[in-house]
């Protein structure tokens, strides 16, 4: 996730202060590198660095470029570590024509290898620098910049808010959007966009949305929408946003953790968007180790034990999940040159993980990582990283990095189990084109579920606990499901393997004690029926999250979540856990807490 702002003014404006100011309000959408680039009749100026907001402006002053027309990015790197060459904007080959981007070219390589074969030279590894490129090549073809934008976009792939400006139109700004976020603010005779409202709200509250698959053409007459495949004229009344500049960076969300939430769906469709060779590079590299560890903490822990189950089932790779403050005691004497450590991390700076990397690099292990910070410490301690593609996740409780490492660990499960052949490609297959259902299902339940979840949330209030139980691939879930909680609204949250419940647990069920099960219909389904009975019979009150039409949990339940259509077990934990996630957020705020800063902790534990 990125922030662009871009605005056309009036003559003998100077749009660069602007730009900043913009830049500065969206900094919460990424903050590894920045740049602006102003037009002033037949000159282009970019000034651009990796580097906070403040920190670039204060060596290159981004208040001082000439011309009334301007673009801003502050990135969040998704392809290229975040260093000057891949921030944005970008230029072509004769610096005429200046792009940033939100978002991911999936097809990017393709059309970087046609371009370069054409003689384009490229500074960076980014994928948007092929947009600036390939409307050069259109221009030199005979096309109008507006026509060479349009074609150039409707030949990528992906997801992408892209804004343009060149000296061949200086007093024009394209912009186009495909999935990542894109509004455009009327002015009095200036014209705005932006990733959000939060962008320009200071400057006019009149603003027009951009759709899916369409382009606006910002000029001094005004702004114009046209469809991208046939360029017909969109036409589309103002509306008036009634957001403080606050709400506005969390659209209108309460908190930031609720709008990651809500974020799901997308972020998920991102993280399954990562080009297939670094999975082959990952598989690879797992297929040839002698052994196999996972190290992370929290969330990132728990994502860590589905990747292993799935490991498991799909590949037959025996992948041991380790706590990462314990790994050096438990672990790191079985570590050799021929392991393989696959480190989980959102922020890429947790100092536990990192330790358990560093000494397991001092033995000669590859390190593999899954990141959403790129740039960070581990991602260059690692030997292959992906990218979860997150975007910047700001609420302290890890949501949607949860579900996006997930996504990313069942595809890397299936890519090895695919190249081993333990699974049958035809169920691998199964499962993928199951994972790409998964951002639906989620949307339905944050449409359909809120006002249950709440109320349950509400008659949790009292609770002096809250038990969360599961099987399978589903303690993990009940793991983070009680770690939200927990983390949240401060009851101190239990969470155990449904059927170790009996060995010890059991002991504290009295009437009414809230016990949350997290119960798809799966192979565990008949078993975890026993559990739920065996806490109905000692009073507690059974909250399930259930498939929907499951009538015997729902029989035996007092509160149901019903989850839409059965999924491949492995897939559950994706979709099973944003109930708990709004249950822990709701119950934070009933409970007087900010969900987005919970007390005593930080949003990366960058101390061991
Ligand atoms: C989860 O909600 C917590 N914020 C915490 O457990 C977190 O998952 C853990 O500190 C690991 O962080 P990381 O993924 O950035 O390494």
């Amino acid at each position: 996730m990125c922030g662009i702002f871009g605005c056309v003014l009036h003559d003998g404006s100077q749009a660069a202060p602007l730009i900043h100011a913009a830049l500065k309000r969206l900094e919460y959408r990424g903050y590894d590198s920045v740049g602006e680039v102003t037009i002033d009749g037949d000159k282009l100026t970019v000034k651009k660095d990796s580097g906070r907001l403040e920190e670039v402006h204060a060596k290159y002053d981004l208040d001082d470029l000439p011309g009334p027309v301007g673009v801003g990015h502050t990135r969040w790197a998704t392809h290229g570590r975040p260093v000057y060459e891949n921030s944005h904007p970008l230029v072509d080959c004769k610096s005429r024509i200046a792009v940033v981007h939100n978002g991911i070219i999936q097809n990017y390589l393709d059309i970087k290898r046609e371009l370069e074969s054409k003689g384009h030279h490229f500074q960076s590894r980014t994928d948007t620098e092929v947009v600036p490129h390939l409307v050069e090549d259109y221009l030199t073809q005979g096309m109008s910049l507006e026509e060479a934008f349009r074609k150039t976009v409707n030949r990528l792939e992906g997801a992408y808010a892209i804004v343009l400006t060149s000296t061949e139109q200086p007093k024009t700004i394209l912009c186009a959007r495909q999935e990542s976020p894109l509004v455009l603010g009327i002015g009095e005779g200036e014209y705005y966009c932006g990733s959000d409202f939060a962008a320009f709200l200071p400057l006019t509250r009149k603003a027009v949305l951009l759709d899916e698959g369409e382009m606006a053409v910002l000029n001094p007459n005004g702004a114009r929408i046209l469809k991208l495949k046939n360029a017909a004229p969109v036409k589309r009344d103002p509306i008036t946003i009634t957001w403080d500049p606050e709400s506005a960076k969390k659209q209108g969300f309460k908190h930031f953790m609720l709008k990651e939430i809500h974020e799901q769906a997308q972020s998920l469709r991102d993280a399954l968007r990562t080009e297939q060779l670094y999975y082959d590079q990952f598989a690879k590299k797992i297929i040839e180790a002698d052994k196999m560890f996972i190290v992370a903490c929290g969330t990132s822990y728990h994502a860590g034990l589905v990747g292993s189950l799935a490991l498991a089932k799909l590949a037959g790779i025996n992948a041991r999940v380790v706590v990462a403050s314990e790994f050096s005691e438990e672990a790191l004497d079985l570590v050799g040159p021929k392991s393989v450590i696959l480190a989980i991390s959102q922020s890429g700076e947790t100092m536990d993980t990192l330790n358990a990397v560093r000494d397991a690099r001092a033995k000669g292990a590859t390190i593999l990582s899954v990141l959403n910070v790129l740039g960070s410490t581990l991602m260059r301690l690692s030997t292959v990283y992906i990218d979860q593609n997150a975007g910047p996740e700001i609420g302290v409780a890890s949501t949607k990095a949860f579900t996006s490492q997930i996504a990313v660990l069942l595809r890397l499960a299936s890519t090895v189990g695919r190249r081993k052949g333990e699974v049958s490609a035809k169920e691998i297959t199964e499962l993928e084109a199951e994972l790409h259902r998964v951002p639906a299902l989620i949307q339905t339940i944050l449409n359909t579920k809120i006002d249950e979840i709440r109320r349950i949330a509400e008659e949790c209030d009292a609770a002096s606990s809250i038990c969360f139980l599961g099987r399978g691939v589903n303690v993990p879930t009940a793991l983070e499901g009680r770690l939200k909680l927990l983390e949240l609204s401060y009851v101190p949250a239990i969470a155990y393997p449904a059927g170790e419940s009996k060995h010890g647990f059991i002991a504290l069920i009295e009437e009414g004690f809230p016990v949350i099960f997290v119960a798809p219909k799966d192979e565990t389904h008949k078993r975890i029926i026993g559990n739920i009975m065996e806490m109905k019979a000692r009073g507690a009150r059974v909250i399930s999250i259930i498939e929907e039409g499951d009538e015997e949990i729902r029989n035996l339940s007092d509160r149901v979540v019903e989850i839409g259509e059965s999924l491949p077990s492995l897939v559950t934990p994706l979709v099973y856990v944003v109930p708990m996630q709004l249950l822990a957020y709701y119950l934070s705020v009933i409970k007087g807490h900010d969900p987005d800063y919970p007390r005593n902790l930080a949003k990366s534990v960058t101390v061991e």
